[in-house]
């Protein structure tokens, strides 16, 4: 799809007839003639056009003839319009074009042979295709490569000024940190102002460049192109879900490359259809954890106070005999598990089976639980549906979004790409509201500054002004006028003024944000962490499913309350009932219908209803002593809960904790045995991204070390267990999926969910509303400490497993600083650098500080990547009571100088 109108084959144009070579071809009018002659599967040369980006018409390839016209044209900048008789092949059109490729080579050295795009190269293929080798006039330009970028070298001799890197950049990701510049004679590209490249390096320039003057540093000389394996897979690290090319050489992984390259303006754009196709940073730089040198290879057994390598028999012998001998002693309930929302949708369905089918307990969960959960269970209990409703499209077309508690740019990087989309091309009007001021707030039409803390209140004070307002839609309410009216009622109280004066966000721009989103004709609202990882977080979903029923935007076409996954597969842990509350389809454990049908797939009895852990449940349990055995999968509770969650003493406690993962986590230190796994580049499965869109996972290379696959691990520890489990791949478990959850495999397409409105309105609406509006009453007490320390994701990072990749580490290493306003910093007298101390209700912590312009004053950053110094220690828990999620991002500080 392309990113702007004159391309886009959705936007509303008049259809137009042409000819093409004498063949009579059917286009809209206005899109550029190159677009229409690549959808006839013609490929003619196009240097400087990709159709994300408006073309720049320098390279002079994309040559036609246009009957009534002496000279040939650039097809990339004209427009199709009705009659055009085109013709793209020719000796007149060859000739003309050889020149292009002859006045680009002759200020081009021929260093293919060292070149990263030996083999992947326009200028080559071209040179090529018109045997261009006559270089008499050709000079070199001997100019420096520029390696200040910590992830791309600027090679400019190879530049051959399409512009195509600045482009893409500036229009598709909206950043702008490239450009030229006449540096020693030659038109040069630079990052802006010819100072170190300072971006977001996603690496999308490097992709769309179709010589080989960007580079990237991590694999440069490491390979030819036919010397690799291509491997397309889905990326581990995010919820967005993007495909990738893992690059392999034996058995390294060298490089990742995107769909989005110089090569999709040809033919089929299918794999970048759907979204431009590019990477973020974690994706295409993020990959050196997989061959990582600190991966485990071989299973440990705890012997006396130290971890000693075992084979795998020793290992699965003590793992089953100690389970098997805690199950008997102590019952199934002695026993729990966790996993990582990084695992497979086959790999969590297998780890819900083995704990119920298996082990027998009920007491199971997955980093799901961390803040989606709220969503998953705020969405169900309104709507019936267990995610979010409108896929990128959706969003792409949005007319009006509120953003709210979401730093996108930094946590679903593409997914930010799409709303960057419906800004440019659709114009639409974007609420941001946050108490950063993040990326997006920076290009949305409506920025909200808001106080930490403030987002359920903001969101009463919106849903308020909607009422008062009367920017509701009759239709919908009047179909439900006791919950309209229990909804007026519950909203009655709240004061537009109180509010603004609470949050920030003035009585005006509450207004104007309900005008906005209820005037609008595809309404999105997107909330994230500073909703779902929040205390209230699954009422404050709740209130933002009001506002979108009253404004009549329930289960309209683009219309919908979403939310997005930080981890690659937490809609999938849910999905595949990697959790206690539900079994797989998010059907409910209490449900008998459905245990009656899990019981009978699986041939066994379930736990009982109502039975069942949680996380912060299964820790309380493993504290005083009803669990005696934890066996966690990816997940690392010890780095990620703070200490007032007393993971350590729950540890400590444990008979057996069993760690299953690919690196020596701070939780394995402390486990009886270690089973090394394999990351996602070794295994096969799938994902579910956060528009439930069900993903290839694909196995690039063989298994490091002995590590295994999860779900290979897990079926052996079954089999042991007396389950007689017959998986041989994840292909098998992929089909007892399929037939228990038919359709749930939608060959890479969303699966439509459309929101039952009407059961909840009519039952149950009236009763629970109230309890809703009640929860975010602001506290005031003057005693407060004044600061507020928020952690949270960066751009670079996601979760632990980033901080094992060098390339990422070297972009964004810890700093170990606290990030605060410069004005806070003045007024404290401490300068970058100082040392203060952080102290909480909890305790203290000194570390030094770094100005950061994007955090509000009276705020303050630690990004939660990193335990050293141990801010998240400083948190304070609150454990929501409908949902189980514990929230422990934000907490009250104070800061003085050390
Ligand atoms: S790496 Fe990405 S953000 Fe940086 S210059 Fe290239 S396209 Fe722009
Ligand atoms: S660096 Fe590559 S993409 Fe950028 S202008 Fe030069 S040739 Fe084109
Ligand atoms: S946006 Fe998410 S899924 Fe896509 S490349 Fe980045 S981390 Fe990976
Ligand atoms: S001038 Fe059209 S592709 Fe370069």
């Amino acid at each position: 799809m392309g990113l702007k109108p004159a391309t886009n084959p959705d936007v509303e144009a008049v259809e137009i007839e042409l000819s093409i070579d004498g063949k009579s071809v059917t286009a809209k009018g206005g899109v550029s003639l190159y677009d229409v002659i690549s959808s006839t599967g013609k490929i003619i040369p196009a240097m400087c056009y990709h159709y994300t980006f408006d073309p720049f018409g320098s390279c002079g390839m994309c040559l036609v003839m246009q009957e009534g016209k002496k000279a040939p044209v650039r097809s990339c900048t004209a427009k199709a319009t009705a009659g055009m008789i085109i013709r793209t092949e020719g000796d007149d059109l060859f000739q003309a074009r050889k020149k292009a490729v002859e006045k680009h080579l002759s200020v081009h050295p021929l260093d293919c042979p060292v070149c990263d795009a030996d083999g992947h190269c326009e200028l080559q293929d071209t040179a090529f295709q018109h045997g261009v080798t006559n270089l008499a006039n050709a000079k070199q330009k001997f100019i420096p490569e520029d390696t200040r970028s910590p992830v791309l070298d600027f090679n400019m001799n190879r530049c051959i000024a399409c512009a195509e890197c600045i482009n893409v950049c500036k229009d598709v990701l909206m950043i702008d940190a490239l450009q030229f510049m006449k540096k020693g004679g030659f038109n040069q590209v630079v990052p802006k102002g010819d100072l170190a490249l300072s971006c977001e390096f996603c690496g999308d320039c490097l992709a769309v460049c179709p010589v080989g003057a960007i580079t990237n540093k991590f694999s440069k000389y490491l390979y030819k192109p036919w010397q690799m394996k291509k491997t397309t897979t889905t990326c581990n690290y995010c919820g967005d879900g993007c495909q990738m090319y893992l690059e392999t050489k034996d058995a390294e992984v060298v490089r990742v490359t995107s769909p989005l390259s110089w090569k999709n303006k040809w033919g089929d754009r299918a794999d970048t259809a759907k979204g431009h196709g590019g990477l973020c940073v974690r994706g295409r730089f993020g990959f050196e954890y997989i061959d990582s040198a600190a991966r485990m290879k071989q299973p440990l057994l705890r012997k006396g106070n130290q971890l000693v390598e075992t084979s795998w028999l020793e290992t699965m012998h003590q793992v089953v005999d100690r389970f098997s001998d805690i199950r008997r002693k102590h019952g199934p309930d002695a026993i729990a598990g966790l996993i990582t929302a990084r695992c497979t949708n086959e790999e969590l369905y297998l780890f819900q089976k083995l704990m119920r089918a298996g082990f027998g307990t009920n007491h199971l969960d997955s980093s799901a639980r961390y803040g989606h959960l709220n969503f998953v269970h705020a969405s169900q209990h309104a709507l019936g549906i267990g995610r979010s409703p409108n896929d990128w499209e959706d969003l792409t077309k949005a007319k009006a979004v509120i953003l709210i508690g979401s730093n996108i740019t930094e946590t679903n990087p593409l997914t930010a790409v799409r709303i960057k989309e419906a800004i440019r091309v659709y114009k639409a009007l974007v609420v941001v509201i946050d108490s950063t001021v993040t990326n997006m707030a920076k290009l949305a039409s409506h920025p909200v500054l808001i106080k930490p803390g403030t987002e359920g209140l903001v969101i009463d004070g919106i849903v308020k002004a909607t009422l008062d307002l009367d920017l509701i839609d009759e239709d919908c309410v009047k179909k439900h006028p006791q919950a309209f009216k229990a909804l007026k009622a519950a909203v009655a109280h709240i004061s537009l003024e109180q509010v603004a004066a609470h949050t920030g966000m003035s009585v005006e721009s509450l207004k104007n944000t309900s005008a906005i989103f209820a005037g609008a004709s595809r309404s999105i609202i997107l909330c994230a962490e500073g909703i779902v990882r929040q205390p209230n977080g699954y009422q404050n979903v709740l209130k933002l499913i009001d506002l979108a029923w009253v404004t009549g935007k329930l289960g309209q076409p683009g219309c919908g309350v979403n939310t997005v996954t930080e981890e690659p597969n937490e809609q999938g842990a849910v999905d595949m009932g990697a959790a206690p509350e539900f079994l797989p389809g998010q059907a409910s454990f209490n449900d008998q219908t459905a245990r009656d049908r899990f019981a009978k797939a699986w041939n066994i009895t379930l736990p009982a209803a109502g039975s069942g852990a949680n996380l912060v449940e299964i820790l309380k349990r493993c504290r005083s002593g009803q669990i005696r055995a934890l066996y966690v999968i990816g997940e690392n509770p010890l780095a990620t809960l703070p200490a007032s969650m007393e993971v350590r003493p729950a540890l400590d406690r444990l008979e057996l904790l069993v760690v299953q993962d690919p690196f020596l986590t701070d939780t394995a230190r402390m486990a009886h045995a270690v089973l090394p796994a394999c990351t996602s580049a070794e295994k096969d499965g799938t994902f579910t991204n956060l528009e439930g869109r069900v993903l290839r996972v694909r196995e690039a290379i063989d298994p490091i070390g002995e590590s295994l696959p999860d779900w290979h691990i897990m079926t052996a520890l079954a089999n042991a267990l007396g389950c007689q489990w017959e998986y041989q791949s994840s292909n098998d478990i992929q089909a007892e999926i399929m037939k228990l959850l038919p359709g749930y495999y939608n060959l890479g397409q969303p699966r439509k969910v459309v929101p039952t409105v009407d059961r909840y309105l009519s039952n149950g609406y009236a009763t629970d509303v109230a309890a809703r509006y009640r929860a975010s009453a602001p506290s005031d007490s003057k005693n407060q400490r004044p600061f507020v320390l928020l952690m949270g994701q960066i751009l670079y990072h996601s979760g632990k497993m980033s901080t094992k990749a060098p390339g990422l580490v070297t972009i964004a290493p810890n700093t170990g600083r606290l990030r605060m306003n410069p004005q806070d910093m003045e007024r404290l007298a401490v300068g970058e650098g100082t040392t203060v101390r952080l102290t909480s209700d909890r305790g203290s912590v000194q570390l030094a500080v770094q100005p950061d312009q994007s955090i509000t004053p009276q705020t303050c950053f630690f990004p939660e990547h990193f335990n050293e110094p141990p801010v998240k220690d400083l948190m304070s828990v609150e454990v929501d009571s409908t949902t189980g999620v514990p929230s422990f991002k934000q907490t009250r500080v104070t800061i003085e100088k050390a």
